[in-house]
């Protein structure tokens, strides 16, 4: 047990902020997921730096670190106030096997790549999650989720600047990374948008297959929904060609991404939409 968490769930915590049991359960496996993401998040922007050529840059991302450690201990400290459980360490292996793939682009020395994995998509993704810990949980899940997502907004702003410009520099060669990093990241990020998990659920001693998303009135189809919508507007804030991430969002209905509304699908062939179609 790691010791920035608290392992017990009193009858306290099960009616605080007129929450039950469930949501608290709820709240154990959300938060010790997303605290993985930040432990991965340092780690990548630690191994970012070395990259980075101008000194300016590369103390803005060390802030981005260090922001990511704040995240830790914020989430870690909402679990002790609220007393349910959180892991304050990778638990899911899709977090290591994306650190894997991120050190395998800072080997051969693709800044485009690393930017694109966590500036973009992985902020992308924690973007959504804070989004949604601000709705209908209670008021403290609700400010820490506030405080964070802007850190979360301010990090993607930063990779959508620097991709955009090094875009306009190179488009081919960071297009090539987009398209690399693609294929190797997101389908580990939504496998993690599920009601089943490898392990976290038999680490926290909540019940796998109850945990109950309706606690918070949402469900998986819509955060998937959300997930996909907000990657589709991260790629095109950047300036990525149509023509490279059309494909990539089409092939995303395979491993369960499905966007509200792309019109650009239309016409691929793909069924990717949640309705009206197949
Ligand atoms: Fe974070
Ligand atoms: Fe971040």
């Amino acid at each position: 047990m790691n010791d920035l968490a608290t392992p017990t769930q009193s009858a306290d915590a099960a009616i605080c902020h007129g929450k039950d049991r469930r949501y608290f359960d709820l709240m154990a496996y959300i938060v010790s997921n997303a605290a993985a993401g930040e432990i991965m998040a340092v780690d990548n922007y630690c191994e970012m730096v070395p990259l980075i050529a101008d000194t300016d840059a590369k103390i803005e991302t060390a802030k981005q670190a260090f922001d990511e450690t704040k995240h830790i201990r914020m989430l870690a400290s909402l679990g002790r106030r609220l007393d349910f459980q959180v892991e304050a360490r990778i638990v899911e292996p899709q977090w290591l096997h994306i650190r894997k793939h991120f050190s395998a682009a800072v080997a051969r020395k693709d800044l485009a790549a690393c930017l694109v994995i966590q500036d973009l998509m992985t902020e992308t993704m924690a973007i959504v999650l804070y989004r949604i810990l601000q709705r209908d949980t209670d008021p403290e899940t609700a400010d820490m989720a506030k405080r964070i997502l802007a850190d979360e907004e301010e990090h993607l702003g930063i990779g959508t600047r620097r991709l955009a410009a090094m875009l306009e520099a190179d488009p081919e060669s960071v297009q090539d990374s987009l398209v690399w990093a693609h294929h190797r990241v997101m389908p580990e990020l939504f496998s993690m948008i599920s009601t089943s998990c490898h392990s976290l659920c038999d680490e926290l001693g909540v019940d796998c297959g109850g945990i109950g998303l309706d606690s918070i009135r949402t469900d998986i189809e819509a955060i998937r929904v959300e997930a996909l919508d907000t990657y589709i507007e991260t790629l095109d804030r950047v300036g990525f060609d149509v023509k490279v991430t059309t494909p990539l969002i089409a092939g995303m209905s395979s491993y369960g991404g499905l966007p509200s509304a792309d019109l650009r699908l239309a016409g691929t062939g793909s069924c990717v939409g949640s309705t009206g179609c197949c």
